[in-house]
């Protein structure tokens, strides 16, 4: 190369390496990072709970979908009776002897995309069974393998005597000898006598913390991964249903689990171009389980309950929606959940708790009302349930909604914020789900909000990239920028939930997603990585940072950067996040002004996540493409050196 060309190059990298100086005050600790403050948002989109979380492998196991025996292939002699055992679900199947010795009568079920088993795994069968006739009964029970060119499809079977005439719970463990995603079950009437089933079951046995009506193992793990501080459930938009029938009643959601009943997914109807229809919730995930599986993460509850509003999308006519002098047993619904979750086990729901094997309070301290809602309807219906819940319940903090976009919906969503503010609620619920630029522009976006009124609770978003509304890197990095925002405005939001949480990759709805899954597989996102190195370094307070005596958040003359920084009383440390979103390697001079005077920094590390190509995310058959990558930094003085590549997320930890 000619030199003044050489010399010009290095001028220009000189250019780009001038370093960017963010003065961090560590003697002005700020307000308190709340425990609540990442989370999860979970709803039954995308097959999350029945074929998702929920690990279930049956699907329709109570013949109650309208279509009975929808997921069953029958063959032979079956019909379909309804004056089963169960009140709520009354439907079950008859199998009877086909009248030919060589002939055969059975039931097929091909659980949600297959049933997926592994080798060596147990599987537990239940099913509840009675005998036809005074002759005993048996059926056979097996895990098979459709499409194998084994000698037999067989992967495990059991035969289950069925001993009496009167409804009975049986129970067998199958080991499969293979590893299925896509096997199916196969219950074969066995005797010359027939057999009544109902509730036919197949769990692994080997589920989140060993419960028997427990979640997929792989997926809640996941999800305690991220370390979140409140969990969000059961939506969304589910809240609300297609239509009032439809909406999500948590009463119908605990007891026995034979006997909740079957509810319509409003999913199955929203996109006929992703038509699911045998999309249903079986409830088997329902709010004890919630309730259960946030104790165990260590997350607050915060269960989001109908306003008596259906989804306003779907509904245009206000006859579609409870009147307002009609509200009362959907107040009731909430103040019932309260003493559900809450109340001791003399009270009629604590003894519903108590007898579901909890008689310890959940300790719940939150409540939603109404999910993405808006308008007059919206506010007049809340209003007496605020009245009720304050006069009852005092301790419990109440959810407000600020509809479903601050950009596209934002007349709605600053008379809501007004309304939420004389209505008093302690948090507003806020969703976006926007694009790039609005990710980009909107760093600064909590630094002006009022702080007298309701504290913000993010309770959906993600970034949706124009042309490329699913989930890659750049997406993932973007929002990164955007939650510096969240953490250094932590005295105002104290909550925030990336949404949707869970994809099944053969069921899903909506995207970008957290978590990707198939029968046997799941991934964590880049955003899935965003959020968990949020939640494990959310540390206790946050810090001033500042770069020319302004909040680092994408302005003019930041060079793409976004950072905030927080200490950790417990650990000692100082964290600085850091998001490059520019094209240009950056170098930082990040100054811990305030630390004693012959005080140094004598511990450092970083975890960066970075991807050359903004297109690419993690993928079931690529989990670890991009991926936290953590390693030491030189540290010594008051101040840390250090250079940021383009396009890049950086954790830095001091001590
Ligand atoms: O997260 C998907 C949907 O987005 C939620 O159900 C709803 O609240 C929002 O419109």
């Amino acid at each position: 190369m000619h030199f003044s060309l050489l010399a010009a190059a290095a001028f220009a990298t000189a250019l780009a390496a001038e370093p960017n100086e963010m003065v961090v005050r560590v003697d002005k600790p700020g307000a308190e990072i709340q425990p609540t403050m990442y989370g999860l948002f979970f709803e039954d989109i995308n097959y999350a709970a029945d074929g998702g979380l929920y690990a279930e492998l049956v699907k329709n196991r109570s013949f109650e979908f309208p279509q009975h025996l929808m997921g069953w292939y029958s063959f032979g002699r079956v019909t379909v009776k309804d004056d089963g055992p169960f009140e709520r679900n009354p439907h079950y199947v008859r199998l009877e002897n086909p009248g030919h010795e060589a002939k055969r009568t059975g039931l097929e079920n091909e659980g949600y995309f297959g049933v997926g088993v592994k080798a060596g795994e147990e599987y537990r069968f239940s099913v509840w069974a009675r005998n036809v006739s005074a002759q005993a009964g048996r059926i056979r029970v097996e895990l098979t393998d459709p499409d194998t060119m084994n000698e037999s499809q067989v992967l495990a079977a059991q035969t289950v005597d069925i001993t009496s005439g009167e409804w009975t719970k049986y129970t067998v463990t199958l080991k499969s000898e293979k590893t299925e995603a896509k096997g199916r079950l196969r219950i074969f009437l066995d005797s010359p006598a027939g057999v009544d089933l109902e509730h036919v079951s197949l769990f692994p046995v080997d589920t989140w913390q060993g419960h028997e009506n427990g979640l997929r193992k792989d997926l809640a793990q996941k999800l305690a991964d991220l370390k979140p501080g409140v969990l969000r459930f059961p939506g969304g938009c589910i809240v609300e249903g297609a239509d009032l029938a439809t909406r999500y009643q948590w009463k119908n959601s605990v007891g026995p689990v034979e006997n909740r009943p079957l509810n319509e997914n409003r999913w199955l109807h929203s996109f006929t171009h992703r038509f699911f229809p045998d999309y249903y919730q079986s409830y088997g995930l329902g709010y004890y389980e919630f309730f259960q599986f946030a104790e165990e993460i260590g997350a607050e509850p915060l269960p989001i309950l109908s306003v008596g509003l259906a989804c306003q999308y779907q509904n245009s006519s206000m006859d579609a929606h409870v009147p307002v002098d009609s509200l009362q047993p959907y107040i009731q619904d909430a103040l019932d959940l309260i003493e559900f979750a809450n109340g001791d086990v003399t009270t009629t729901w604590g003894k519903v708790r108590a007898e579901m094997g909890h008689p310890e309070p959940f300790g719940m301290k939150y409540i939603g009302i109404g999910n993405e809602q808006w308008g007059t309807e919206y506010v007049e219906r809340l209003e007496p349930f605020v009245k009720a819940l304050r006069k009852a319940h005092p301790e419990i903090q109440i959810v407000g909604s600020a509809g479903p976009s601050p950009v596209s919906m934002k007349e709605q969503f600053d008379y809501l914020w007004e309304e939420m503010t004389r209505l008093k609620v302690d948090l507003v619920d806020e969703h976006y789900y926007s694009p790039e630029s609005w990710f980009l522009a909107e760093g600064l976006r909590y630094d002006s909000y009022d702080r007298k009124g309701p504290k913000v609770f993010a309770g959906e978003y993600a970034c949706h990239g124009v042309g490329k509304k699913w989930n890659h890197f750049n997406a993932s990095l973007l929002e990164a920028a955007f939650m510096t925002g969240l953490e250094r405005n932590a005295d105002i939001v104290l909550m925030a939930t990336y949404a949707p949480l869970l994809a099944h990759v053969q069921g899903w709805q909506w995207r970008p997603d957290l978590i990707w899954f198939d029968n046997l597989r799941s991934v964590g996102s880049v955003s899935y990585y965003v959020q968990q190195l949020y939640g494990l370094y959310k540390g206790t307070h946050v810090l001033p940072l500042k770069m020319d005596g302004k909040p680092v958040a994408g302005q003019e003359g930041q060079n793409g950067l976004f950072a905030s920084a927080v200490c950790d009383k417990n650990t000692g440390e100082y964290i600085v996040k850091v998001a490059n979103t520019g094209d240009t390697a950056q170098k930082l001079d990040i100054r811990f002004d305030g630390m004693k005077k012959k005080a140094v920094l004598t511990q450092g590390r970083v975890i960066t996540l970075a991807s050359g190509d903004l297109d690419a995310d993690n993928t079931l058959d690529h989990p670890d493409r991009i991926v936290p990558v953590e390693k030491p930094l030189t540290v010594g003085g008051q101040s840390l050196e250090v250079e940021i590549p383009a396009h890049t997320f950086s954790v830095y930890i001091v001590k």
